[in-house]
């Protein structure tokens, strides 16, 4: 087993060991929130990964107007979690978790808007229904049940810290964005420079937080009920990218000769 081999060889690392499996670095207890929220998602987990719009996104089969639109639905998502991430920034259950230089995408987002919609975006954008849904949960959960935004900050920066550095590339090969990261500075974090560090530091902040177990589970529930809201929004878009013409798509990044068949390398 990985950890065993790990333990013998032990990689050397100017006098200290380094080993690949967390479980072997640090003490894990079951009823740690983060080992909870891990283990108590992995099966919403694997039903996002596998939902048609994200496998989609992964094979680059992602057409420019329905990235804008994603652009869009995280923007509305995003305005409304770090709002109430504002609001609770003193809450003793939510306090830990507040790093807004390191984590907050709603400016990035706004960057990312002004390429693909141009200065008067705002005029140009709305929230979608699966979208609002999402964000009304938030308000809620901000407005009365404040630990339950740990649910939902999880749900989302985790996942960005994990997967955003593939999709960053996926997007910009697949809508040939510029290598200077305009239309994916949502992608990318300027404030951390270790995504795995900082997922430790979050882990274990989470960790941190006074919480008794029906607590901690009443998070876990909420947590999956976050990645329900992303897979309405990831299906709302997949219906939307089926009755988007062809036409309308090319129109503004005309693809010609043997370019067409860039989109399916
Ligand atoms: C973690 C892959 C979609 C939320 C991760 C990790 C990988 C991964 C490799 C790292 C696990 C680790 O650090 O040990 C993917 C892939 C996806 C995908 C390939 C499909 C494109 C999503 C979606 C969400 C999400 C749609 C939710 C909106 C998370 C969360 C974690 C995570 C919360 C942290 C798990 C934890 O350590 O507790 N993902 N992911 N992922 N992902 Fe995803």
């Amino acid at each position: 087993k990985m950890e065993d081999s790990g333990k013998e060889q032990g990689i050397s690392n100017g006098g200290g060991l380094v080993y690949e499996d967390k479980e072997v670095e640090e003490n894990v207890r079951p009823d740690d929130l983060s080992e909870m929220l891990a283990a108590g998602t992995k099966e919403s987990h694997d039903k996002a990964e596998n939902t048609q719009f994200v496998k989609d996104f992964l094979r680059g089969r992602i057409r420019r107007e329905l990235f804008k639109l994603g652009t869009v639905a995280l923007y509305f998502t995003y305005t409304a979690m770090e709002e109430e991430i504002e609001r609770n920034k003193d809450h003793p259950q939510f306090a830990p978790l507040y790093f807004p230089t390191e984590l907050h995408r709603q400016e990035a987002l706004v960057r990312d808007l002004e390429h693909f919609y141009g200065e008067d975006w705002e005029s140009q954008v709305s929230c979608s229904p699966a979208t609002q849904h999402y964000v009304d949960r938030i308000h809620e959960v901000g407005r009365s049940d404040p630990v339950l935004l740990v649910a939902h900050a999880y749900t989302r920066y985790m996942g960005d810290l994990s997967g955003g550095q593939v999709l960053k590339k996926v997007a910009q090969r697949a809508l040939k964005l510029p290598p200077t990261g305009e239309g994916v500075n949502f992608y990318h974090f300027e404030g951390i420079h270790s995504a795995k560090s900082f997922k430790q530091l979050y882990r274990s902040r989470m960790n941190e937080l006074e919480l008794d177990v029906p607590t901690k589970e009443k998070v876990v529930a909420e947590a999956n009920l976050a990645f329900q809201f992303n897979m309405e929004v990831f299906s709302e878009l997949e219906e939307i990218g089926k009755t988007l013409q062809d036409e309308v798509l090319d129109a503004g990044f005309p693809v010609h000769g043997d370019m067409q068949g860039d989109i399916n390398k």
